[in-house]
């Protein structure tokens, strides 16, 4: 669990070995008592009756270890060992926090979850449509071998369960291709980690290294008397965790309740960020969905509306974020009765979605019906 890295087999090969499948053979001679190689475990579950004695991230044995503040059940080492269990325990702390003393499935059980889990986080993919809005989940073993980076050079859409990859750069040969597994909105520190949280790594392409586009998407307030920088970094803890209360928000409270969140944010955040800033722009996001779910046209179309520049600036040229948004703002102009406007919009739309999506995906031919229904 601790690292994904395949262990680097020195003087060892792979090979078939005649009816035993794969095998591995010496290349060299190894001494007795030298080290041929190690491996780190994929996944691990400590034993229930080792809980508070041994370390539940790295089952290092030692005295006090510190309890997991939700479920109570999980110890560890310190913060460093339980952040790094954690996209494994989350998998199991509201069912420990549910089920306390009583919840006991066996280890085989919560290990054929961790592998599953892990699996599922990092090869399986949520099919959208093209606004979207989620239509399920799926195993595509050929996509999941394209690798990550946050400047991709491909695309991937999808017709039906059919998922297709489509070159959104020139790629050269022997470039490797790459897709974006995540929403490339966020700055980097946010990037990496969501990445490090489901794929477990760290990515090293251009813009993780360079960092070039942070500096606009946490772009401040220009005043007179500009904000310290420790009011700055206040204000960024503070977006990331309304961002997070309002993720969960979404499953209990009601559509007033909601916009209520995303306006008091706004405001706050409004003292110190720019309204291009992208988290001003994910509660802006948040409150046009609320719109849209309670069909308050207008309401959507206003937030739509002051998204959709910045959004251009932050995403890279072809991006399916900033196609579905200028469809949505298509579609309310047409709705509201705004045709010269509705045009333009569905037209935008339209570009990018013939480089993403293919000229004759279904989804276009929609689009363009809309276009001449008006
Ligand atoms: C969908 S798989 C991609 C194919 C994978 N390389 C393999 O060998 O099967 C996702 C995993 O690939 C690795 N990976 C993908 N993009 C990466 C990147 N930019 N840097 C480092 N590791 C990456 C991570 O281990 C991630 O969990
Ligand atoms: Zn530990
Ligand atoms: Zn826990
Ligand atoms: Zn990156």
């Amino acid at each position: 669990m601790r690292s994904e890295a395949v262990a680097e087999l020195c003087g060892l090969e792979r090979f078939a070995s005649a009816g035993k499948g794969r095998g591995l053979r010496a290349l060299r001679r190894f001494a007795v008592g030298e080290l041929l190689f190690s491996c780190p475990a994929y996944t691990a579950v400590l034993t229930a009756s080792e809980r508070g004695s041994h370390c539940d991230g790295c089952f290092g044995r030692k005295e006090g270890l510190s309890k997991c503040g939700r479920c109570k059940q999980a110890f560890y080492c310190d913060v460093e060992c339980q952040k790094e269990d954690w996209p494994m325990h989350k998998l199991e702390c509201s069912a420990m926090c549910a089920f306390g003393q009583n919840w006991n499935p066996s280890e085989t059980v919560r290990l054929t979850a961790r592998i599953l889990a892990k699996q599922v986080n990092c090869n399986g993919f949520t099919i959208e449509d093209e606004e979207l809005s989620h239509l399920g989940s799926a195993i595509f073993p050929d996509v999941a071998l394209m690798n990550h980076s946050c400047c991709p050079n491909v695309i991937v859409t999808y017709k039906g369960t059919l998922a297709e990859v489509r070159a959104v750069k020139e790629i050269e040969p022997g470039e490797e291709v790459f897709t974006s597994y995540i929403d490339l909105l966020y700055p980097t520190e946010d990037r990496n980690n969501r990445l490090r949280d489901s794929y477990f790594f760290d990515c090293d392409c251009e813009e993780c290294v360079t960092k070039e586009k942070d500096k606009d998407k946490l772009e401040i307030c220009k005043l007179n008397d500009p904000p310290s920088a420790e009011t700055v970094r206040d204000m960024i803890k503070y977006a990331r965790n309304v961002i997070e209360e309002f993720r969960r928000a979404k499953h209990y409270k009601s559509p007033s309740e909601l916009l209520e969140i995303c306006e008091l944010s706004l405001d706050k955040m409004g003292a110190v960020f720019e309204n291009s800033n992208v988290y001003m722009l994910h509660m802006m996001y948040q409150a046009m969905g609320v719109c849209l779910y309670v069909q308050d046209w207008e309401g959507a179309l206003r937030y739509g509306q002051k998204i959709i520049r910045p959004y251009s600036k932050h995403y890279p040229p072809y991006s399916l974020n900033v196609a579905s948004m200028w469809l949505k703002l298509g579609r309310l102009y047409m709705a509201l009765e705004n045709r010269a406007a509705g045009v333009k919009a569905l037209k935008k739309a339209i570009a990018i979605m013939e480089v993403a999506h293919g000229k004759d995906h279904p989804y276009i031919s929609e689009i363009k019906k809309e276009l001449e229904d008006h």
